[in-house]
């Protein structure tokens, strides 16, 4: 569990360093057409009531797995699935002009079980478009990137639509340098789903972050 302490001065970070950003792509989705959400308080992919109003514990966060916490272990890896293609472009956006779908915004930190962080890391995902396909033949959102010198990626995309016998999810392939290759896939908060879905891992929920336009999930990756 995360401390108040903990929550305020790594949340405070990340939005300093994004939500200049976020209105900037955000303004980029709308540029390019994209069915752009604006959401509110009382939205389902908002940080989760929890307790009671005024209480400390309305700090509290999804259990997605931080390093640092008590329980930094190793990102689990999942299942690949049976639609991932490989030589990805590179690229941070898989946005195209036209594209229907909820602008979003993924970001984080590829680190190492010293809570170090992986420059140079591998961070490739692929996802369903709006209508729960995958493509199959081209590289539509699928593509790759490197983490910057503090670990750091982000990419932009639309949330992924939902198919059949699956909650709302993202593939993703994460690499240190010459490194093993995990294989994942990242969820979100409150989506009923989750709960019927057998490959489902609650410790790879995204922390969902305040946005002007769209959706944005965060999350960190911990690699051996
Ligand atoms: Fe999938």
């Amino acid at each position: 569990m995360k401390t108040p302490q903990r929550f305020s001065r790594r949340d405070f970070l990340h939005l300093l360093l994004l939500a200049p950003v976020s209105g900037l792509l955000a303004a980029c989705g709308r540029a390019l057409g994209l069915e752009v959400a604006t959401l509110g308080p009382s939205d389902p992919v908002g940080p989760s009531p929890t307790a009671e109003p005024g209480t400390a514990a309305t700090l509290t966060l999804p259990p997605t797995p931080a390093c640092g916490d008590d329980d930094d272990e190793p990102t689990v890896a999942q299942t690949q699935g049976p639609f991932f293609t490989p030589n990805s472009p590179q690229r941070a956006s898989l946005l195209e002009a036209g594209m229907p779908g909820v602008y979003m915004l993924v970001s984080g930190q590829v680190l190492g079980t010293d809570c170090q962080p992986i420059p140079g890391a591998l961070v490739d995902f692929w996802h369903a478009d709006a209508d729960g396909i995958y493509d199959n033949v081209g590289f539509r959102l699928r593509g790759h990137q490197f983490a910057d010198e503090q670990g750091r990626y982000q990419l932009e995309t639309i949330m992924p639509g939902l198919y059949p016998g699956r909650t709302r999810h993202f593939h993703v392939k994460v690499q240190r340098p010459n490194g093993v290759v995990l294989t994942t896939q990242l969820y979100f908060p409150d989506e009923a789903d989750n709960a019927r879905d057998g490959i489902f891992d609650e410790r790879l929920l995204m922390t969902m972050l305040p946005a002007e336009n769209g959706v944005h999930g965060e999350f960190d990756f911990v690699l051996e």
